[in-house]
């Protein structure tokens, strides 16, 4: 089938689609290389046709969705690219979507910004619904990121994001809630989460922060697009790219993100859970996007025992691979106000309570540990211990984590 990558109304370039495997087998024309998405590999006008499937099947639901697979099979499917025709690769995160050649489909008339959208599916990927049968699949669902159990829903006409937590204690929910909190105290730009029952499990609930004119270009992206040069660190690496961009206050951003994620001890900000928003259609950057993702953190799936005895080294990223190195990238703690932070523990202590999956001894613990962070936190920034020289890439993250167990398994 012959299709057009659209940008809202701007025609990408067209190609050849093969609905079976959900992949671009054949490219034709090429109309516009600057709506091209970010970071897609793109020499002298000739686009890759391997990059370019790359950025689309990574559109799809990664296949480490909390219980992707046996949804899958029970469609008949062991991929779930071929999903991705379905809904036109239509996004609530961003405006890309493919137009088949003839089709009298317009922009106006499909995206889910503007338009009603199915819940369908998003209900059997939460496990609401267990029928897949005469399943409606127009639903900005197919192109969800991200490994925890999640669906879209019209709320009041605003469109929201539910998300579910892991086994065993089901805590990101809780996490996501409360990082908002402290962020909302110290004036950090985040997304607001709050939480809610659905079957007895729990669930963050957030708005959309992309709306019909804007989208979300992710770090990766935005620092595939440019090359790193080999003396030059990861997040030195970002901040020069943002600043090409016009995003020129990317470094105070910078600052307290990785502080935040410090006082949480956020273990999985990779590079698709940060990044720039921009207008679709102008392409200019209109600004950082607000911290989102903050649950997989609080020792989300430590052993009581293991965060009492500080035993776990907690995972880091996106910069260093531990939370003693990255915070040395902190340019300045000044926006710090500690007598902010006053009274925390028990907000999340009362956070927490409503959990039937945190014990309370489980949630004096973390309550405890929390505290104990942010004393540390208190002395780093006394000392104001930096790197001096900030190119030093001594354990910079170098695995691409951005796409670990999301990529798909795909032929090209
Ligand atoms: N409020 C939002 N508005 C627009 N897009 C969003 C919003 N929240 C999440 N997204 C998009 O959906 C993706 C998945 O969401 P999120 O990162 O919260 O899920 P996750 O399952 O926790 O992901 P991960 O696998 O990184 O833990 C994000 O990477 C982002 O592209
Ligand atoms: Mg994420």
């Amino acid at each position: 089938m012959k299709c057009n990558l659209m940008h809202k109304n701007i025609p990408v370039m067209s190609f050849e689609y093969d609905d079976i495997s959900g992949s671009i087998t054949r490219l034709y024309e090429t109309y516009s290389t600057e709506h091209l998405p970010v970071g897609v590999i793109c020499a002298n006008g000739v686009i890759d046709r391997y990059d370019i499937n790359r950025w689309w099947t990574a559109r799809a639901i990664p296949m480490s969705r909390d219980g992707l697979i046996d949804i899958l099979y029970t469609l008949g499917i062991n991929v779930v690219t071929p999903l991705l025709g379905k809904n036109y690769g239509l996004s609530l995160s961003d405006q890309y979507w493919i137009c088949p050649e003839n089709s009298g489909i317009t922009w106006d008339k499909v995206n889910f910004f503007d338009n009603a959208f199915s819940e369908d599916f998003g209900d059997v990927l939460i496990g609401n619904s267990d029928s897949t049968k005469d399943i409606n699949f127009m639903s900005p669902d197919i192109t969800s990121g991200g490994w925890l159990k999640k669906k879209w829903k019209i709320v009041d006409d605003k469109r929201v994001l539910f998300k579910g937590g892991s086994k065993p204690f089901q805590q990101e929910p809780y996490n996501e809630a409360f990082a908002s909190t402290v962020m909302k105290r110290l004036g950090i730009p985040c997304v607001q989460y709050s939480t809610a029952l659905i079957d007895g499990k729990p669930y963050s609930i957030c708005e959309d922060f992309i709306d019909r004119d804007t989208e979300l270009v992710t770090a990766y992206e935005i620092m595939k697009s440019k090359k790193q040069p080999n003396h030059i660190s990861k997040y030195e690496h970002y901040i020069n790219c943002c600043k090409e961009l016009g995003i020129d206050n990317i470094q105070e951003f910078l600052d307290k993100m990785i502080t935040i994620d410090y006082i949480i001890v956020n273990e999985d900000r990779h590079l698709n859970n940060f990044g720039l928003i921009r207008n679709a259609e102008t392409l200019k950057y209109v600004g950082i996007a607000p911290i989102y993702d903050s649950g997989s953190s609080l020792w989300f799936n430590s052993p009581d025992t293991q965060i009492k005895a500080g035993a776990r080294e907690a995972v880091c990223k996106p910069f260093k691979d531990n939370h003693a190195d990255q915070i040395k990238l902190v340019s300045s703690f000044d926006w710090l106000d500690f007598d902010k932070l006053y009274g925390i523990d028990e907000e999340l202590n009362e956070i927490l309570k409503s959990s039937e999956f945190i014990s309370d001894e489980r949630r004096s613990t973390i309550c405890n540990a929390l505290t104990a962070r942010i004393d540390i936190l208190m002395g780093i920034a006394e000392q104001n211990m930096k790197y001096t020289n900030i190119n030093e890439i001594g354990n910079d993250v170098t695995e691409d984590i951005a796409y670990s167990g999301g990529q798909q398994e795909q032929i090209f």
